[in-house]
């Protein structure tokens, strides 16, 4: 996936997330203060929504049965498997999406 302009960084609250639509993919952006990652939004479970509030550091927990996931590897803590993570740069305050890693 050629990286694409998703969002600027400040339409995205310290903590929290928004999801944006690429090429078909549902994708979940989160920030930590300046740190900006991408997953994959829909829970490997069931399909829950992953774009929550980031809690415990980098973790969005899926409301649906509570998986949680580390946002900057696509792992859980607690659950077999991981989501997709997508590559991220910001330029001038504008994020771009890449390819999967
Ligand atoms: S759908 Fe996410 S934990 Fe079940």
């Amino acid at each position: 996936m050629t990286p694409q302009p998703v969002a600027r960084v400040e339409e995205i609250p310290d903590g929290g997330s928004i999801r944006r639509v690429m090429d078909g993919r549902d994708i979940a952006i989160f920030r930590k203060g300046e740190e900006i990652f991408a997953i994959d939004a829909r829970c490997p479970h069931r399909g829950g929504p992953l774009d929550n509030d980031l809690e415990q550091g980098y973790l969005t927990f899926c409301p649906w049965h509570g998986w949680s996931f580390d946002v900057r590897t696509g792992k859980s803590p607690d659950q077999p498997g991981r989501v997709f993570c997508y590559e991220v740069t910001v330029k001038d305050g504008t994020i771009h999406i890449g390819q999967g890693v």
